[in-house]
C-alpha cells in the first residue's frame, strides 16, 4: 500500500515585481511566508525571452545573515564579490553562497540576447551561523548529481540526499532538500521528507498532481506537515522544484539584504554597510 503523502495545504501565485537595476522577476516566497516556511526566506522565479527584462543585472549590493542559492535553467550570469569570487553562471548551473557576516557582490547577465531562466533561494542561518566567514562555491551544471528513477523520472539532486544520492551541497543545521525534478506525464515521484521539515514545490513546465491536488506551471504548493511522504504525479510532462528544510523557530527580522534575529542586529548590519565594515 503506499505511503500517505502530503497534501497541497495552499497554492500560491508569485508577485511580479522587479529587483535589482530593474530586473523583471516573480517573488513567489514573499516575507509572510517566511514564518511557514521556515528555513526558507524568499524565492525569485525569472524566466524571460526578452532582454530588457534582465539586462540591467544585479549591480552591487550586501547581503547578511544568510546563505543565496541561485540556479540558472538557461542563461549566461556573471557573479563577482568582495571576497574576491568570481565565476560564470550558466545552463543548469548552480551557485551556492553563504553570506555569513557579509559580502558585498554583482550579478550581471553575460548575454544580449535569448532566454534568461532559473531561480534564486534564501536559506536561512541560525543565529549561531549569521556571522559566519563568508562562503562560495559555483558548480557547473555537470557537477550536480543526478539519477533516473524506474518511473523515468530526472533528478537533479542541488542540495540534501535524494533516494541515496548526495546532493552538491549539505548543510546540517537547515537540512535543506533541494530538487529539480522533470517527471514525464503518467510517472509519478515520491520523496521522503521528515514531517517537521516546512516544504513546497514550484512548478515551472506541466501540471502536476498531489493527493488529488493540481498544481499548474507558475504557482507554488505549500506542503501540509502532516505526513512524512510527498507523492508527485505528472498530470502532462512537468517540471519543478521540491524544496524543504528544518525549519530553525528564531526570531526572523529582515531589512532589505540584511536578515537577522534582532533589529539592534540590523542597524548593526546598515552601520557595518555604510562605514565599510560589512565585506
Ligand atoms: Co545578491
Amino acid at each position: 500500500m503506499d505511503k500517505q503523502s502530503r497534501r497541497i495545504e495552499q497554492q500560491v501565485v508569485g508577485m511580479e515585481t522587479s529587483d535589482g537595476a530593474g530586473v523583471r522577476l516573480t517573488r513567489v516566497l514573499t516575507g509572510k511566508l517566511q514564518r511557514r516556511l521556515d528555513p526558507f526566506l524568499m524565492l525569485d522565479a525569472f524566466g524571460s525571452d526578452v532582454a530588457d527584462d534582465y539586462i540591467a543585472g544585479f549591480p552591487d549590493h550586501p547581503h547578511r545573515g544568510f546563505e543565496t542559492v541561485t540556479y540558472m535553467l538557461a542563461g549566461r550570469m556573471r557573479h563577482k564579490d568582495s571576497a574576491g569570487n568570481e565565476g560564470l553562471l550558466d545552463n543548469g548551473g548552480l551557485q551556492w553562497m553563504t553570506a555569513g557576516r557579509g559580502v558585498i557582490h554583482s550579478e550581471m547577465p553575460e548575454q544580449i540576447e535569448g532566454r534568461m531562466e532559473g531561480f534564486q533561494l534564501w536559506v536561512n542561518l541560525p543565529a549561531k551561523n549569521k556571522m559566519v566567514e563568508p562562503w562560495y562555491r559555483d558548480f557547473a551544471s555537470a557537477e550536480i548529481p543526478k539519477y533516473q528513477t524506474d518511473d523515468g523520472v530526472r533528478v537533479r539532486v542541488i542540495a540534501g540526499t535524494s533516494h541515496g544520492v548526495k546532493g552538491a551541497v549539505v548543510r546540517s543545521d537547515t537540512e535543506p532538500l533541494y530538487l529539480d525534478l522533470h517527471v514525464p506525464l503518467g510517472a509519478a515521484f515520491e520523496e521522503e521528507l521528515p514531517q517537521s521539515h516546512n516544504a513546497f514545490i514550484y512548478v515551472y513546465e506541466g501540471v502536476v498532481e498531489v493527493n488529488g491536488t493540481a498544481v499548474a506551471a507558475g504557482r507554488m504548493g505549500i506542503l501540509s506537515n502532516d505526513a512524512d511522504n510527498v507523492r508527485i504525479a505528472a498530470r502532462d510532462d512537468a517540471r519543478l522544484i521540491l524544496v524543504s528544510g528544518r525549519p530553525l523557530n528564531e526570531p526572523i527580522v529582515q531589512y532589505g539584504p540584511f536578515v537577522m534575529n534582532t533589529q539592534d542586529e540590523i542597524h548593526q548590519a546598515i552601520d557595518d554597510y555604510r562605514s565599510g565594515r560589512l565585506a
